[in-house]
């Protein structure tokens, strides 16, 4: 069927294009809830796993960025991901940055986009999470991010990150700490091992609050190119982590580079800055899930993300060293569809290889 709506969706700009999907997400997830998840359905023991004390019944999740302000939860669990990640959120409500801010780039099946961190904040989110809460069973990841203020920060920038960790926590089974947005100036801050030092004590000390633990995974940034991967600095943000117990990470956000694209020079001027996502993201994300899986002898679960868009991507990512992995980009080309071929492509991998289960082939190739 998606043979049949892309033509349209594409005829419209791509933030447009995501607002009816959008919408027609929150009005499907109603009434016709069973039927879109009989069609999508696909469920395999297999690829099921259980990491930070939930079940997740598949590894393919949905990235950030698709669903900020979480409006369609049970909808993307009825396509059959096995987990969603809303956000990013904000602590104070954000319009982001001027229009047009988002891109296609079909000859590279990729999307730019600068955003800039546009959401209804965490107050607006986390209502509409608990008044949601028993429409949906799977595991929920919420991304923070800081509001998008170039005059929030320092100290600031850390109370801004405690407002929307406070609001939404109890929502949450696990909290990702979006330190790695290109989209907004001061959207990397974060990032500086000695910041995010401070940002992941914050946190600690927030979730001595009885009730207030939840698993706390750190997003970075891809690697600068498909060659080389290492800076000291991603040595330093990794023994932070490390020292500060971070219970997971995610690899990678978009990226500012422009490398290797099939789109002409003279478009990618015409579209400016952004972060760019989809197949010319996979090596580099790929790099880093492999490298982060070493570096932590795979004691710390990875989110692997980047230019995932058939069953070989995502099992590429598994094997590099990702327990889940997500995606964004490739549902806009491929259609809903995608996450059930995905799913089933896995389980034959896994079988082809001998695996009892996704478990087993997590860092094979490292
Ligand atoms: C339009 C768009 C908006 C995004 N917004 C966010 C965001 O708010 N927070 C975040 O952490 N990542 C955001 N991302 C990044 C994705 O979560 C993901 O890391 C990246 O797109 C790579 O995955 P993909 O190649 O499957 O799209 C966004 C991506 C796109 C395309």
């Amino acid at each position: 069927m998606y043979r049949f709506l892309r033509p349209l969706l594409f005829r419209l700009g791509p933030e447009r294009a995501h607002a009816v999907t959008l919408r027609a997400a929150e009005m499907l997830q109603g009434a016709a809830h069973s039927f879109v998840e009989s069609r999508y359905k696909f469920e395999d023991e297999r690829l099921k796993q259980r990491l930070w004390g939930h079940t997740f019944p598949n590894p393919v999740g949905l990235a950030a960025g698709a669903d900020k302000n979480a409006r369609a939860v049970p909808f993307w669990e009825a396509l059959g991901f096995g987990f969603v990640e809303v956000g990013s959120v904000s602590a104070r409500p954000a319009e982001g940055n001027p229009r047009p801010r988002a891109f296609r780039l079909p000859e590279d099946q990729a999307l730019i986009n600068r955003l800039g961190l546009n959401n209804d904040g965490a107050e607006a989110v986390a209502d509409r999470l608990s008044q949601n809460r028993s429409a949906y069973s799977r595991p929920l990841g919420i991304n923070l991010a800081k509001t998008h203020d170039p005059d929030i920060m320092g100290d600031a920038a850390l109370e801004d990150f405690r407002t929307s960790f406070q609001a939404l926590v109890s929502e949450a089974d696990y909290v990702t700490l979006n330190v790695s947005c290109p989209n907004t100036p001061d959207g990397g801050t974060f990032e500086d091992p000695e910041a995010l030092d401070r940002l992941l004590r914050m946190v600690a000390e927030e979730q001595k609050v009885p009730g207030l633990a939840v698993p706390v995974l750190v997003k970075l940034s891809p690697p600068t190119s498909d060659q080389v991967l290492f800076d000291t600095r991603l040595e330093e943000i990794l023994a932070v982590a490390e020292a500060r117990d971070v219970d997971g990470f995610i690899a990678t956000n978009t990226t500012s580079d422009r490398q290797g694209l099939g789109t002409p020079p003279d478009r990618l001027g015409e579209i400016g800055e952004g972060g760019l996502s989809g197949p010319p993201l996979e090596a580099r994300s790929t790099r880093l899930v492999r490298y982060l899986y070493q570096a932590t002898a795979g004691d710390i679960p990875i989110i692997g993300v980047g230019g995932i868009r058939d069953a070989d991507s995502a099992y590429a990512k598994i094997r590099a060293g990702a327990s889940l992995v997500q995606l964004y980009t490739a549902l806009v080309y491929e259609g809903p569809a995608l996450v059930r071929r995905i799913k089933q492509g896995l389980v034959q991998r896994l079988s082809e290889d001998g695996y009892a289960s996704v478990g087993g082939a997590v860092g094979a190739d490292v």
